[in-house]
């Protein structure tokens, strides 16, 4: 189990850097235990920067399915946008609303250094936007509907 950092802790501001070695056994040992820690915390996703690391790692697990995402990037976001109550491990308790896009086209490796592609919409379109801010220091405080 990972020890979560909490807003208003500067660390999660840090942007993180991309993972270049794919071999390194430190990689898939912190992947595992960040799935350890969002299930235990009841969370629906966890980025790295959460857990003390500055690697562009996240996880996500929506309908019971587990992405691992690492060096993920946004490659198109649909138009149309919603409003949705977004909450935030490093926020415990805390709600706040924020508007998504409703559709991403997101492009990332997997843990073997593949590339993956995910077309999502919906609850996942919010969790993989949400946890990929946190990879560029961006929280939901930054994102609430006035
Ligand atoms: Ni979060």
């Amino acid at each position: 189990m990972l020890k979560i950092i909490k807003y208003p802790d500067d660390f999660l501001r840090k942007k993180s850097e991309e993972v270049k070695d794919f071999k390194d056994p430190q990689i898939a040992k912190l992947v595992s235990d960040m799935l350890k820690t969002m299930e235990a915390e009841k969370g629906i996703g966890l980025a790295a920067p959460q857990v003390n690391s500055s690697l562009r790692i996240c996880v996500v697990r929506v309908d019971n399915t587990a992405h691992i995402l690492i060096n993920p990037k946004i490659k198109s976001f649909s138009r149309k946008k919603e409003v949705f109550e977004e909450g935030c491990l490093s926020f415990p308790g805390k709600f706040f609303p924020v508007e998504r896009p409703v559709k991403v086209k997101i492009k990332a490796k997997d843990l073997d250094g593949r590339k993956i592609k995910i077309k999502a919409e919906g609850l996942l379109a919010r969790v993989l936007q949400h946890e990929i801010d946190h990879l560029d220091g961006v929280l939901i405080i930054d994102r609430i509907v006035k």
